[in-house]
Parts: structure tokens; C-alpha cells; sequence
């Protein structure tokens, strides 16, 4: 793994602002990537246009043929097909907004991460900014984790976090957190992509996590707080 890229799919539901800093990091080869499709959905999303202009493979599976919009199941039954053609080693979800089941995920031909916008195990689920804003948090941020069948409670693998200002709205919060899951995303990827989470095999392994001991233990947390 270690020479080669890593190939990956990118699950995504909305504006795929994080698939076009990945999508921008394979152009300048700044991460040792290759997007080998990205699924959306929802047809709307602006996603999908990003990665036509980029010219990745895209998948929309948001309407079932007569129409309606497909239950989660048909979603997962049709992506799964996508995956096992395109072959990723990694999946990864940027905003992508449905909870996906045990079932498809344990199916899923590569594992499977999230960009999620808290600081796991803070705040899974929805509105995150703004419950940490009515909570009182000093601190926000966002994680990078492995998906299991819980929904946001997989391994953390990475986090960044800022402090909260007295004057930030959930809105605010939300654009300063983007800005760190620009950063955090592919600073993760780049740990997978480099072998990090290889096995003995050298094949990329989620459910262990293995990392040299003289690391510290995961979460790995950056900071961008004055
Ligand atoms: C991000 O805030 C991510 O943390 C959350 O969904 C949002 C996606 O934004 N899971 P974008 O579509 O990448 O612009």
C-alpha cells in the first residue's frame, strides 16, 4: 500500500466542499490518492457537479426507476454494487447525510470513515454547533472516525479543535470548523494512504488500529486555538 495510491469512494449528500479539497489534493498529488468514484445520495447535491468537472466516476442513487425517492435499503443494495465494481480500499463519508446499517456496512468491500463535526463523543447526531454553543462549551471541533453500526461512535482516529468564541453563532461555528475539517480530513487520509493502519499483511485495517507504540494513543488531536 505504501507505494501505490489509495483508492477511494466518497459517499457524499450536499455541497462536497471536503470532496473538493480531496479532489484538489489528487490534482496536486499532495495526498497519494485516487478518487475512484463518489456516490451521492441526493441529485441535487452541488457534490456531484465538483466531481463531474473533475471527471470522477459518479454514482446518483437517489430515485428508484418509477420515481420515488429510494428507501435506504434500495440505497444501500445499489451502492454496494457501485463498490464492488469500483474497488475502493477506503470509503469515506463527507457529509454524507443518511445512517447507513450494520448490515451494509459489514458488507462494504473496503472500511468505512466519517468526517463528523464535534468532538467525538460529544455531540453525535444533528445541530452540532449549535448544542455546543447552548451547552457551554470551551471547545468544538470536528473527528475523523471509523464507521461501525453505532451511529458516530466508531474509533476516533483524529480530531481538530478550536475554542469557541463568546461571539460565534451556530454559523460562525459551523464556517470555523469547516475550515479544520479541510485540514483534518486529509491529514487522516494521508495517515491511511502512507499505511498507518496496515496490518501485517499490509493490508489497511480499521478494526484494530494498529499504530507503532511509540505513538501517542488515538485520538490524535490537533489544535487551533490561540
Ligand atoms: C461537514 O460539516 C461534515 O462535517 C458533515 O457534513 C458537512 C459536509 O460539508 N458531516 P461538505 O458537503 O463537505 O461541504
Amino acid at each position: 500500500m505504501n507505494e501505490q495510491k489509495l483508492k477511494i469512494a466518497v459517499l457524499v449528500s450536499g455541497n462536497g466542499s471536503n470532496l473538493q479539497v480531496l479532489i484538489d489534493a489528487q490534482k496536486t498529488a499532495e495526498l497519494p490518492i485516487e478518487i475512484v468514484g463518489v456516490i451521492s445520495n441526493r441529485e441535487d447535491a452541488y457534490a456531484i457537479e465538483r466531481a463531474n468537472q473533475a471527471g470522477i466516476n459518479v454514482a446518483v442513487l437517489s430515485h428508484t426507476p418509477s420515481g420515488k425517492r429510494m428507501k435506504i435499503s434500495t440505497f444501500e443494495q445499489h451502492a454496494l454494487e457501485q463498490l464492488k465494481q469500483w474497488q475502493p480500499d477506503l470509503i469515506v463519508l463527507a457529509g454524507f447525510m443518511r445512517v447507513l446499517s450494520g448490515d451494509f456496512i459489514n458488507a462494504c468491500p473496503a472500511p468505512m470513515i466519517n468526517l463528523h463535526p464535534s468532538l467525538l463523543p460529544k455531540f453525535k447526531g444533528l445541530d452540532t454547533h449549535a448544542r455546543a454553543i447552548e451547552t457551554g462549551e470551551t471547545y468544538h471541533g470536528c473527528s475523523v472516525h471509523v464507521v461501525t453500526a453505532e451511529l458516530d461512535a466508531g474509533a476516533v482516529i483524529a480530531q481538530a479543535l478550536l475554542k469557541i468564541n463568546a461571539s460565534d453563532t451556530a454559523e460562525t461555528l459551523q464556517n470555523r470548523v469547516h475550515e479544520l475539517e479541510y485540514k483534518i480530513l486529509p491529514w487522516s487520509i494521508n495517515l491511511i494512504a502512507k499505511g498507518m493502519f496496515a496490518n501485517g499483511d499490509k493490508k489497511l485495517d480499521l478494526n484494530n488500529l494498529p499504530h507503532p507504540t511509540c505513538l501517542p494513543a488515538l485520538p490524535w488531536k490537533l489544535a487551533f486555538v490561540e
